[in-house]
Formats: C-alpha cells, structure tokens, sequence
C-alpha cells in the first residue's frame, strides 16, 4: 500500500519501528496541514473535524491520518484538547512524549525529521522527554516510557529519570485515569518481570492512588503465565495494588474479589486445594502465586484443575439414587475420593459409589 503526497507523513510509533527494524503495531499518518480537506478525493469512511482526523479506505485498507495539531492541557494530567489544526509538523512533534516517537518520514521522499534527536536516541537506547512538564501533562507517559523501556531494552536518560522522580515525588492525583489503567495495561500485558521490577524499584506504581503498599512478591511467573495465558495479564501483576482509581470492569473487579477472597489460605491437601481454586478466574490463581504460594497454584493448574468425575447423573439414577440433595453430596464425596486417588477408572468411581452410600 502506497498514500503519498509532500505533505503527508508516516509519525510516531510506525518510525520509530521501522529505524528499529520491528514489525509495527499500526500505522499512523500525519498530514501537514489540513488532513480532512487532504482527504476529499479519498474514500473516505469518517471523519472527526473537530480532532481533525479522518479514516479512508485505501487499497482495502483502513488507515487513519490526522491533521497537524497543537494540544492544550485543560488542567494537568487531565486528557488535552485540540489547540489548533493545520500547525506547522515541528510544532505537531514537539508535543509529543518522547524523541523516538517524535520522527517523521515523508511518504513521497522518504526523509525523515528529526528535530528532536530521536535517531541518536535510539541508536543510544535512550528515552528522553522533549520538555521538562512533560509528565506533569500527562502522566501515563511515565507507564509509556517503561513500556518502551521493557520493549526495547532502553533506559530513561539521566535528565528524563530525573523530571519522573520529581514527579512520583509529588503527584497530583486530580487526573485521567482513563490513560493511566490503558498504559498499565500494555505496560503489563508484556508479560516482563523487569516491567514490574522497575515499576516497584522506580516508584511508579504510586501513580495509581494514595493508599499504595509495595506488595510482597514471592516468585518469578513469568513462565506460568506464558504457560496459561490468561486473558487479563496485566492484572496478573497490577492486581496486586489498589485499583480502586481505575474504573475496573466487572470481569476485571471479579478477579480482584476472588483472589482478595484467597489470599489469606493455606490448602493442606489436594482436595483443600482444588475446592479453593476451582472455578475461580485463572488470574486469580496467578495473583495468589506471585504473592503467596506458587507450589500450591501450580498443583491446581497443572494437576488438579484437570482431575474431573466421569460418573454422570445418569449413572446414579441407574444405580437406583432417587435425584435430590443427595447428588450433591455423593459427587462431592466422589470427587475427594477421586482427587486422592488421581487414576482411578469410572468403575472404580461406581465402585466406590455403591460401597459408600447405596
Ligand atoms: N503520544 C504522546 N503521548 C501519549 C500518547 C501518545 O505523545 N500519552 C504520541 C506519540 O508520539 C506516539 C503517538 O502519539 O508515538 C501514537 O501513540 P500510540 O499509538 O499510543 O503509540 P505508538 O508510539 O504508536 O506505540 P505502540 O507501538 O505501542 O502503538
């Protein structure tokens, strides 16, 4: 797929990506000037004037470009607005978050602008802000540079590591946690132990309230996680602090309660640990290893989540059982027997069955 034009450029993440030779996440245009009026001879499917974007379909490909833009910040930390569309691309870049995402590249000629020093950046594996309020704008930057940090190996530069301390030193509260929860997200969905590390030995997990303890982590999951692949990873590691700022969602709030639910018991045998586990989300089991036992949630996920009765209903009514209260219980006494003795057969189930309770 080809868009050109003198004034259209590639910008941000897709540049930086490519310097760096690693597949992009997306790709964005920037058009210097007004990108709505650019777009009139396009197939355009939508259009926001008042952000100055537009999507086209583009050799059936969607792709979105956005006008040059200035932004303001209405309040720090709070979400900017739109300042002025059609500005100048240096003044597009310059409010940026940091160099290596503050280049872009020319569709027709294929140079790239850099006022800012982002090749040397990289080629230094450095993150650097491109002013000193940076962060006091807008925060999540400070979950965005780890996230970069993590991805590519980089290390916030001297001055950078400097404006982020004087910030965790002195937060202002009164902000988006909109930006916050999504850049923790990505930021953990990494899956990288370093991320966390360096979340915790940083400070920057107190961007997530006041009331914050630094939690006590007991083990590496790294590989468990890779292992289960739950959904929510992030959570896996945030939900180890208070979340209360973040607006979780119902399937995130309940992976929350189960392992607040947990955390304080200690299985004594299989059967303890399987009625302790099962059906509870597997972020849960995760949180509860991180932080308090990981050879007991490894028994239950690699083992005993998989121990399940082959006696059905059906069979018990055959036995004679009249169905009632009493299914309940059998299966339950079954299903101990069964979690003791992992390899027995269906007629090892019956048989225990018709011996116990007929
Ligand atoms: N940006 C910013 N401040 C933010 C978020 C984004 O300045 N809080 C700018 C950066 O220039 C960034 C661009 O907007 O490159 C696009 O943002 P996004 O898509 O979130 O980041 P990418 O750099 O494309 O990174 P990724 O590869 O994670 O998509």
């Amino acid at each position: 797929m080809k868009l050109k034009d003198k004034n259209l450029y590639y910008v941000g993440g897709v540049v930086r990506d490519e310097i760096l030779g690693i597949k992009s996440f997306d790709k964005d245009f920037c058009y210097e000037g007004n990108a709505i009026i650019f777009s009139q001879n396009l197939n355009k499917l939508r259009e926001n004037p008042d952000f100055g974007t537009v999507r086209v379909l583009f050799n059936n490909e969607e792709i979105d470009i956005a006008s040059t833009r200035t932004e303001k910040y209405p309040k720090p930390g709070h979400l900017p607005v739109v300042d002025k569309i059609g500005c100048s691309l240096k003044e597009d870049l310059q409010r940026r978050d940091f160099s290596i995402n503050a280049m872009a590249k020319n569709t027709v000629t294929g140079e790239i602008t850099d006022f800012f020093d982002g090749l040397e950046d990289i080629e230094n594996k450095k993150i650097r802000v491109l002013h000193d309020n940076s962060f006091i704008d807008d925060p999540s930057r400070i979950l965005r540079g780890l996230k970069f940090a993590v991805r590519f190996g980089f290390e916030l530069e001297t001055h950078t590591k400097k404006l982020q301390d004087e910030y965790l030193n002195n937060i202002n509260y009164d902000m988006s946690f909109h930006r916050i929860k999504k850049e923790l997200k990505e930021t953990f969905n990494l899956n990288n132990e370093k991320a966390f590390e360096i979340f915790i030995s940083q400070n920057i997990y107190k961007l997530l309230g006041e009331n914050q303890n630094t939690p006590q982590i007991k083990t590496s999951i790294q590989k468990l996680v890779e292992a289960h692949k739950p959904k929510n990873i992030w959570l896996v590691y945030a939900g180890l602090f208070n979340l209360e700022k973040l607006e979780l969602n119902t399937e995130e709030q309940e992976i929350i309660n189960s392992y607040n639910s947990i955390k304080n018991e200690f299985p004594r045998n299989d059967f303890e640990i399987y009625k302790l586990f099962s059906n509870l989300p597997l972020e849960s089991i995760l949180l509860y290893a991180i932080s308090v036992d990981k050879n007991i949630a490894t028994r239950f996920l690699d083992f005993l989540s998989e121990i399940k009765l082959e006696t059905s209903g059906e069979d018990l009514i055959k036995l004679g059982f009249k169905q009632g209260k009493i299914f309940k219980h059998i299966f339950e006494k079954t299903l101990e027997y069964k979690i003791n003795n992992p390899y027995i057969t269906k007629s090892d189930e019956i048989e225990f069955i018709k011996e116990n309770f007929l």
